[in-house]
């Protein structure tokens, strides 16, 4: 690649300045943002999954409102990073064919199963709560369609976090098995939430490029740390125990020092080895089989519109 535009790429990313669509950029760049953005497109998208099985079992009217805007936000925010994405050059159905082919990943957080309602309270306290620490540093990514994407669904998100624990603060204060229901969500969910963030630093085959290029502003271990000692007090209030024999705050370093994590069963869960992958995906590619109709009905619709106004 030509040294000088390197060099005056990394300049601008230097000082902060956002990188557009039509500005040079490194291959590199335009490949791992790609990468990146549409596998937090995927994400968003499969993350429906599991909240949608308990659409129509939700408690109260009022949580089935709440829970059907946070399902259709998430479908929403896939939207904006499909578009973020193909600024990039790569087509929404070549994303999409990657994920459903298995070659692109979503996040491992939505292979496991939502057995009770509680697990709705803990995917919006813990994933989306996960997810809120991730994507705020992400708003000052130094790509700008992805930077801006991001502000409007942190927006949305601090709502699902807020929902989640408002029904995980309902269950903690309610009957004995309203309690233990929560408690056993919370086992449940702790772990696989803490790799969300990513396998260790020294693991991590993206992190030093995408830090020296600032889409990444923390690492995947500083972001975890962020995440655990918000949390803990959260849960403390709950009257919920984490599951970490563990778990103990330094004094010294100011954080919550924490347990080895299962990194087998992440790479598991990565492989397609987790409790729920065969379903997720068996579930993507009915719905985009079942969807043909209505994307080729859009495309004749859209041809039929320009030639009229060709006409
Ligand atoms: N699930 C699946 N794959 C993961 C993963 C996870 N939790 N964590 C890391 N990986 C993959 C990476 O994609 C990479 O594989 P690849 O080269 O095939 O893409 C590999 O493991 C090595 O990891 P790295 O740390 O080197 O990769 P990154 O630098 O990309 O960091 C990341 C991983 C922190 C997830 C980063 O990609 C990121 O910040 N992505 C944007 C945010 C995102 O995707 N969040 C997912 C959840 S979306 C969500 O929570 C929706 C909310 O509304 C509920």
């Amino acid at each position: 690649e030509d040294a000088a535009k390197v060099a005056a790429f990394e300049k601008r990313v230097a000082a902060e300045e956002k990188i557009e669509a039509n500005d040079w950029m490194p291959a590199a760049y335009r490949k791992t943002l790609t990468r990146q953005i549409s596998q937090h497109a995927h994400s968003e998208i499969v993350g429906m999954l599991p909240e949608g099985n308990w659409l129509t079992r939700a408690p109260t009217l009022r949580r089935k409102a709440a829970l059907l805007a946070k399902v259709q936000d998430e479908c929403g925010h896939g939207l904006y990073l499909y578009a973020a994405a193909e600024t990039l050059g790569s087509s929404r159905e070549e994303l999409v064919d990657q994920m459903l082919s298995g070659k692109a990943k979503y996040s491992s957080i939505f292979n496991y199963p939502t057995l009770t309602w509680a697990d709705i309270g803990a995917i919006g306290w813990l994933v989306d709560g996960a997810a809120i620490m991730n994507q705020i540093p992400l708003c000052r990514c130094s790509y700008g369609p992805y930077a801006r994407a991001m502000i409007r669904v942190c927006k949305e998100e601090s709502f699902h976090q807020r929902q989640g624990y408002e029904i995980m603060v309902t269950l903690s204060r309610g009957s004995v098995e309203q309690k233990a229901m929560a408690q056993n969500a919370l086992d449940r969910w702790w772990w696989p939430c803490l790799m969300m963030f990513g396998p260790p630093d020294q693991q991590s085959s993206h992190g030093d490029q995408s830090t020296r290029w600032k889409i990444k502003r923390f690492s995947n271990d500083e972001l975890r740390q962020k995440f655990i000692d918000a949390t803990v007090p959260q849960a403390q209030y709950l009257g919920l125990k984490i599951p970490d024999a563990d778990l103990k705050w330094n004094e010294q370093t100011q954080h919550w020092d924490y347990g080895a994590i299962d990194w087998q069963e992440f790479k598991d869960v990565l492989s397609g080895n987790g409790p729920c992958n065969r379903d997720r995906m068996a579930a993507r590619r009915k719905a985009h089989d079942d969807g043909a109709w209505v994307r080729d009905a859009a495309v004749a619709y859209a041809q039929k519109q320009r030639s009229r106004r060709a006409a």
